[in-house]
């Protein structure tokens, strides 16, 4: 595939198998799949698939058996663990479902807090940008504990984005928030892909959320089951339908 088109991430020919023997479990089964840059991506398919194991080799949590991945133009393949590490933090933004932001420092800290590590300083246009896309403006000074769910995962999503990353990964960011917190969250992932050129890529299992994005990925028993371009969730569920999930 070509590496020279400005593709966000690529994966090739990923194979990732988890134990030994008889009970190995080929989680990525020869996966090939490119993330263009300004793409909105759902990573969809049956519990047990390889969505979050596609998610975590894309991102460098975890390590591939076989084939390559690359994040703009670095290969993940044989980086230390040292280089790992900073790409990650200087190059991918996440999403947990969990919100995972540190419950002593305020929202403006959570936000500011990888790029401080990084001894970076946030661009204030950019950060006036996502902030306000964002709503958070009267938040900056919360906490976690005194802000609601939706809030809390807007924080998560600015802390992503702050950095300028090559890449947003998000799993199942929508989980734990009820469908109205859950509609602003995606508004804003889309927003931020369509109007401020960011690369998203989501794990999903909600079809609705998939409705959100620029392209599906089906995934079944660690293969590339169908890929579903400007998905609605009729033609998600469907798909998921017919395999079974
Ligand atoms: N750390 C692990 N050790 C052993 N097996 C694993 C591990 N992580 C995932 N698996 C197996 O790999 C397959 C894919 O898992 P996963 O990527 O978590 O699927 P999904 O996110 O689609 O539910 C499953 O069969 C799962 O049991
Ligand atoms: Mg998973």
């Amino acid at each position: 595939m070509n590496t020279m088109d400005g593709s966000a991430a690529i994966a090739t020919d990923v194979v990732k198998v988890y134990g030994r023997g008889d009970t190995a479990v080929r989680a990525l089964d020869r996966v090939t799949l490119e993330f263009p840059r300004g793409r909105f991506t759902a990573i969809m398919g049956p519990s047990g698939s390889g969505k979050s194991t596609l998610m975590h080799c894309l991102a460098g949590l975890d390590t591939v058996d076989t084939g390559r991945i690359l994040i703009g133009q670095t290969e993940l393949t044989g980086l230390s663990d040292a280089r790992l590490t900073r790409l990650r933090r200087d190059r991918v933004g996440f999403v947990f479902q969990s919100f995972n932001l540190l419950p002593t420092m305020t929202a403006e800290d959570n936000i500011l807090l990888g790029l401080r590590l990084a001894g970076r300083r946030p661009d204030p246009a950019w950060f006036d940008t996502v902030i306000d896309t964002l709503g958070l403006r009267q938040r900056l000074r919360h906490k976690p504990g005194e802000l609601s769910g939706g809030q809390q995962q807007r924080v998560a999503c600015a802390r992503a984005l702050i950095g300028r990353p090559d890449v947003v990964f998000a799993d199942e960011p929508t989980g734990s928030l009820d469908s109205r917190s859950g509609a602003e969250v995606l508004d804003f992932l889309r927003t931020s892909v369509r109007e401020l050129g960011q690369t998203v890529v989501m794990v999903t299992h909600d079809p609705v959320a998939a409705s959100y994005t620029d392209h599906g990925v089906l995934l079944a028993d660690g293969r590339i089951a169908a890929q579903i371009p400007r998905p609605s969730a009729d033609a998600v569920l469907g798909a998921l339908t017919g395999l079974g999930a």
